[in-house]
C-alpha cells in the first residue's frame, strides 16, 4: 500500500433519539442558522417541525433556504450564498439527503469567497475559508455526511463536476435511522447502488499489498446485498435502514481508501450524464458501472475474479479469471435489476443523439480514472454498451 494520512474530523451521531444534540452541537457556532432542506420531503416527515424545535429551544435565529434540487444546482448555491452574506450567517444546517447536504458544503465555502462559488466548483479558486455546517441526513447514500466532498450542476452550461475542501467536512452529522424510513422504494435502490459502486470505485485500484482494505470494501458489499433484498419488502423497518444507513457513510468517509487511490472513473461518466439528462445519479451508476468493468476487465482479471469468488460466491473451477470476473459482473448486474435499477440508457429515454457531448465532458481535463485512465474514446464505447 502507499504511504496516507488519514484525516476526518466529522462527528457522527448515530441512532434513536439523537436529534436533540443540535441543541448541545450548534451553539458554539453562533446563533444565526440558515437552515437548508430540499423540496419538502422532511416537512410531510415531521422531521422539519423536531429541527425548528430545537433550534427554538436554544434561541437559534432562523434563516431557511428551501427547495434544493435532487442534483443540485448553482442557482441554488448562489441564493444560499446571498442569505448567508446578507444576513450574516453563522452557521449551516443541511437537512437532508446528498443533494442538500452538497448544496450547503458550496454555500459554506461559497460565503467567504469574493468571487461566483462556481470557481470553487470548477476549482479556478481554491476555498480559502467556509462557514461551519452541520447536517441531519435523511437519505443513505452519498457518504456526503461524512466527507469533504460535494457535486454541483450548472444548468446554464449543462456541467456537473465534483469538488472538495477539508473546509466544509460538516462538523457533525446526526444519522437517526428513523428518519431514512420515508425514502420512497426508488430513491432507496439508487441509495444502495450509489454505496456499492462508491465501494467499486475504490476496489479498482493499482496498489498492492490492500488484503485488509480489501476485505473491508468486500464486506461492505457483501452488507448491502444481504440486507438490501429484506429492505425492499420492508421499506419501513427501522433496523434494516439502520444498516443501510451505516453502510453509505462507511462506504465514502475515507475509512475504505486508505493507502491505495480509487479509480472514480464511472463517477465521471455519469456526472456528465446527469449534466446533460438530470438523471438521478445512481440509477446512472447501475446502468454504467457493469459496462465500465467489462470494458476494463483484461486490464487485471485476477482483480475481477477476487470480488466474483469473494462478493458473488462465482465458482472459480475450471474457468480462467477472465471468466470468473465476467460472471461477477453479469451477478452484479443480476443484483442490482433484482433490486428494481435500471440496466440501460433508454429507461431514461437517453438515445445516441448526445454521445459525443457526453464524452467531450468528461474529458475535459484530459484522460481520467486511475485504475485505467480512460480517453474519450473509451467513454462512448462504455457509453454505446449501456444504450
Ligand atoms: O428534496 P426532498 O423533498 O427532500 O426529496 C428528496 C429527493 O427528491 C428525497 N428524499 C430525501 N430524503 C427523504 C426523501 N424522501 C422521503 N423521505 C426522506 N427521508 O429523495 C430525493 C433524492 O434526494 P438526493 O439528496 O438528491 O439524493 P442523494 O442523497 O442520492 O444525493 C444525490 C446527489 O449527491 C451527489 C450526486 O451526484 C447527486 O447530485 N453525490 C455526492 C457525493 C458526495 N458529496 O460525496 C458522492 C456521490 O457519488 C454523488 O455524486
Ligand atoms: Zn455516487
Amino acid at each position: 500500500m502507499e504511504n496516507f494520512t488519514f484525516y476526518n474530523p466529522t462527528k457522527l451521531i448515530f441512532g434513536d433519539n439523537q436529534l436533540e444534540q443540535l441543541k448541545t452541537e450548534i451553539p458554539s457556532y453562533g446563533q444565526k442558522v440558515l437552515l437548508v432542506y430540499g423540496g419538502g420531503s422532511i416537512k410531510r416527515s415531521g422531521l422539519y417541525d423536531r429541527v425548528i424545535s430545537n433550534l427554538n429551544e436554544i434561541n437559534a435565529e432562523i434563516f431557511e433556504l428551501s427547495g434544493v434540487e435532487p442534483n443540485p444546482r448553482l442557482t441554488t448555491v448562489h441564493k444560499g450564498v446571498e442569505i448567508c452574506k446578507s444576513e450574516g450567517i453563522e452557521f449551516l444546517l443541511a437537512v437532508g439527503g446528498g443533494s442538500v447536504i452538497d448544496c450547503t458544503k458550496a454555500i459554506a465555502a461559497g460565503a467567504k469567497y469574493d468571487g461566483d462559488a462556481w470557481d470553487l466548483v470548477t476549482k479556478k479558486a481554491l476555498p480559502q475559508d467556509a462557514l461551519p455546517l452541520g447536517t441531519v441526513l435523511t437519505l443513505a447514500a452519498t457518504g456526503s455526511e461524512m466527507n469533504a466532498g460535494s457535486v454541483i450542476t450548472n444548468w446554464e452550461t449543462n456541467e456537473k463536476y465534483g469538488w472538495g475542501s477539508p473546509l466544509v467536512f460538516p462538523k457533525f452529522s446526526i444519522l437517526e435511522p428513523k428518519n431514512t424510513v420515508t425514502v420512497p422504494k426508488d430513491h432507496t435502490i439508487y441509495g444502495m447502488v450509489d454505496m456499492m459502486a462508491h465501494v467499486l470505485e475504490q476496489y479498482f485500484h493499482n496498489s498492492t499489498n490492500t488484503v485488509l482494505q480489501d476485505r473491508l470494501c468486500e464486506s461492505v458489499l457483501q452488507t448491502v446485498i444481504e440486507v438490501g433484498p429484506s429492505l425492499m419488502d420492508n421499506l419501513e423497518d427501522v433496523s434494516l435502514r439502520e444498516t443501510i444507513l451505516y453502510s453509505g457513510t462507511i462506504a465514502l468517509n475515507g475509512m475504505l481508501q486508505m493507502g491505495y487511490r480509487g479509480d472514480w472513473a464511472t463517477h465521471n461518466i455519469e456526472h456528465a450524464v446527469s449534466a446533460v439528462y438530470d438523471i438521478p445519479h445512481a440509477g446512472g451508476l447501475a446502468i454504467l458501472f457493469p459496462n465500465w468493468m467489462k470494458h476494463n476487465l483484461k486490464v487485471n482479471p485476477a482483480r475481477f475474479a477476487q470480488l466474483a469468488k469473494r462478493v458473488f460466491n462465482v465458482s472459480p473451477e475450471g474457468k480462467t479469471d477472465e471468466e470468473i470476473g465476467l460472471e461477477g459482473i453479469e451477478a452484479l448486474r443480476t443484483f442490482w435489476s433484482s433490486l428494481g435499477a435500471p440496466t440501460r440508457l433508454v429507461e431514461y429515454d437517453i438515445d445516441d443523439s448526445q454521445l459525443d457531448v457526453m464524452a467531450e465532458k468528461t474529458v475535459v481535463n484530459g484522460d481520467f480514472g486511475n485504475f485505467n485512465p480512460l480517453n474519450k474514446e473509451d467513454v462512448l464505447a462504455i457509453l454505446r454498451a449501456s444504450l
